[in-house]
């Protein structure tokens, strides 16, 4: 075991399922004590990371330590050290939510003596004072979601792996939940956690965006969206959808998407701006106003994909115009 100060690195870590590859080429690492973000669609290949970092899966190239240990050669050595919470994290629906968490903290193996404290304190964190006997299946979502992340967590992991831990949860729920995250962040547990939610990926340290496979960015969530490229452009005009599909495609104009009620393009400079208003009107449909926006990490994920599959369209292409 080496003095690694990272919690998690990996170096050209791939999955190859036949002649598919899930995970391609993969090299990030997790200083200990940060909360790093894997976003990206479905079948992006993040669970497939995490399960070979759970040392649930074995690579089919590539390397990665867990907490100094090689995830190929020392699986049981991790799964020991760590906390795995996914969306289907088994509860016992017929025990009590307190039942639930000293049945885990017997399988993880905390000491009899240490017992009681451990659980009136994990108790105490998710705030399930009032819910300590309730039955586990009369539990709603999100104190079944607070539960579950107590017993992940019984045996006090320094390393966490969150995979779509707040999935169907409501909005104050999962903003709670990451108040716990972070709280456990900032006593030196190193978190890895995917989502589809991109206001959660506001509580990361770094965020790595994942598509096909393939780490496409890696960088704080401030970086991501200093590095776009152009001016964001929110747009309010009459039939947002339609007016993409006629920004879309204009010289200038990087990706365009409706984004709530509104139009975001990205645009390579204001000079663009004039087109993209033109068009839109000569498509028949009022423009109210076009502001310069500040983009969300949803505006940099869109473009960042858009950028990735003009390369790919266009492998030859030179500098452009
Ligand atoms: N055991 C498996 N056998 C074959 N294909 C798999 C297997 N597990 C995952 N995949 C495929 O690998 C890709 C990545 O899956 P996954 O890691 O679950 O993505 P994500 O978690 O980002 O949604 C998907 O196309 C999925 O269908
Ligand atoms: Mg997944």
């Amino acid at each position: 075991m080496s003095a690694s100060v990272n919690a998690v690195e990996t170096l050209g870590l791939t999955k190859h399922f036949g002649s598919f590859v899930a995970v391609d080429r993969v090299d990030f690492y997790i200083p200990r004590g940060e909360i790093f973000g894997l976003l990206g669609p479905n079948g992006a290949g993040k669970t497939t990371t995490i399960r070979m970092l759970c040392g649930l899966l074995k690579p089919s190239e590539g390397r990665a330590t867990v907490l100094g240990h090689d995830v190929a050669r020392e699986p049981e050595e991790i799964k020991r050290r760590i906390g795995y919470m996914s969306q289907k994290f088994a509860l016992y629906n017929d025990l009590t939510a307190l039942e639930n968490i000293r049945f885990y903290a017997e399988v993880y193996g905390v000491a009899r003596a240490e017992r009681a404290e451990r659980v009136a304190d994990l108790i105490a964190m998710a705030g399930l004072e009032d819910h300590a006997g309730v039955l586990t299946r009369s539990l709603s979502g999100a104190w079944r979601q607070r539960l579950a992340l107590a017993c992940a967590i019984v045996h006090r992991p320094p390393m966490l792996f969150l995979d779509e831990a707040t999935a169907g949860v409501d909005p104050v729920s999962r903003r709670e939940f990451w108040d716990l995250i972070y709280s456990m962040a900032a006593e030196g547990t190193s978190v890895l956690a995917t989502t589809h939610y991109m206001d959660e990926a506001e509580y990361c340290n770094t965020i790595g965006m994942m598509y096909q496979g393939q780490l496409i960015a890696v960088a704080s969530p401030d970086t991501l969206k200093d590095k776009l490229p152009g001016m964001l452009l929110q747009i309010d005009c009459d039939q947002p959808a339609a007016a993409e599909r006629l920004v879309d495609g204009l010289p200038g104009v990087i990706d365009a998407a409706v984004h709530g009620v509104w139009l975001h393009a990205m645009v390579r400079d204001a000079g663009v701006i004039a087109s993209v208003r033109n068009a839109i009107t000569g498509g028949g449909y009022p423009v109210r106003s076009i502001e310069e926006t500040l983009p969300s990490l949803e505006d940099v994920f869109i473009t960042m994909v858009a950028q990735r599959r003009g390369a790919e369209a266009a492998p030859d292409a030179g500098t452009g115009d």
